[in-house]
């Protein structure tokens, strides 16, 4: 199997996400897992309102640390790519085998990103992971690897290896029917399943200083609040949130536990990050 394929020697860190996701959160699968078990949690339903990548959420899944996972994100195109490959599979793979790599066909998903109808899901999400896969650092508003002109030192294929990528989906595409795919506000989701027994979220909203352009950012300092407002009221349920390390965080959540940790996090250079996870009251931490 190749290195960057599906690789879960030692299940350690599984891989399975297809999409690129700066400050994804695939690497606290350990820490999740663990968290999952002690709170006997593993014949449960596992939600990211926030899922972008869902690379914890896969890894979980596939693993069969968790029954069901959800996968929600607000951004119609992150949400056409999940909807596209939980409902037709074999399509996005046939597309990753035989799409043609170069600035042109970039030219023309980058087209279909933008224009394409919203519910055209197969489209628009295929679009959207192409770019995803071929855009410098995963940024969907940004160019190519390689530049316009190809003549960087990667090109534009570097982080397109198809049989990698079609080994991912087949994957996923046998879990298919365990995972929900949504496309609501983070917050609908979170009062969803916070009544329902058997369940654990982890939220990873965009962050207060380093969401910036990196994906859709719908947040203001007024819904940094409002989520405050929507977790610390169900705290009783069990869930785990994870931010920047800035002081509002300490603020908002002044009542619950909170731990900073770090994260490798390469947008456009790797640095290690001071994040913070809060907990719930309610939520066993190991
Ligand atoms: C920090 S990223 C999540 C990263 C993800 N945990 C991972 O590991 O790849 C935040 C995600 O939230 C989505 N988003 C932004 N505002 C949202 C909202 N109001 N409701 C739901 N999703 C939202 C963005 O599209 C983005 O994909």
């Amino acid at each position: 199997m190749s290195k960057s394929g599906t690789d879960m020697r030692h299940h350690k860190k599984p891989i399975i996400s297809p999409l690129r996701y700066p400050g994804g959160k695939a690497s606290l699968y350990t820490r999740l897992r663990a968290i999952v078990r002690a709170n006997d949690l593993t014949s449960g339903t596992y939600i990211e309102p926030y899922a972008g990548g869902a690379g914890a959420a896969l890894g979980l899944l596939v693993t069969g640390q968790v029954r069901r996972i959800v996968i929600n994100d607000l951004d119609p195109a992150i949400y056409a790519f999940w909807k596209a490959v939980v409902s037709e599979p074999l399509a996005i793979s046939r597309r990753i085998e035989k799409v043609e790599l170069s600035v042109k066909e970039w030219a023309r998903q980058k087209d279909v990103y933008l224009n394409a109808p919203r519910d055209d899901y197969l489209n628009l999400g295929f679009a959207t992971f192409f770019l995803n896969r071929t855009n410098r650092s995963g940024v969907l508003n940004g160019g190519p690897i390689g530049g316009m002109d190809q003549t960087g030192k990667y090109k534009i294929d570097a982080r397109f290896n198809r049989d990698a990528l079609a080994e991912r989906l087949r994957l996923i595409a046998l879990h298919a029917k365990r995972i929900s795919v949504t496309n609501l506000d983070g917050m609908t989701v979170i009062k969803r399943y916070s009544k329902r027994d058997n369940t654990f979220i982890y939220a990873d909203p965009p962050y207060f200083e380093k969401a910036g352009s990196l994906y859709l950012n719908s947040f203001d300092q007024s819904h940094h609040s409002s989520l405050a407002a929507c977790l610390n009221s169900v705290s009783d349920a069990k869930w785990l949130l994870t931010y920047d390390n800035v002081s509002r965080v300490a603020d908002l959540y002044a009542d619950r536990r909170r731990e900073i940790f770090s994260l490798n996090y390469s947008a456009h250079r790797v640095t290690k990050a001071n994040e913070v996870m809060v907990f719930s009251d309610s939520l066993t931490v190991v």
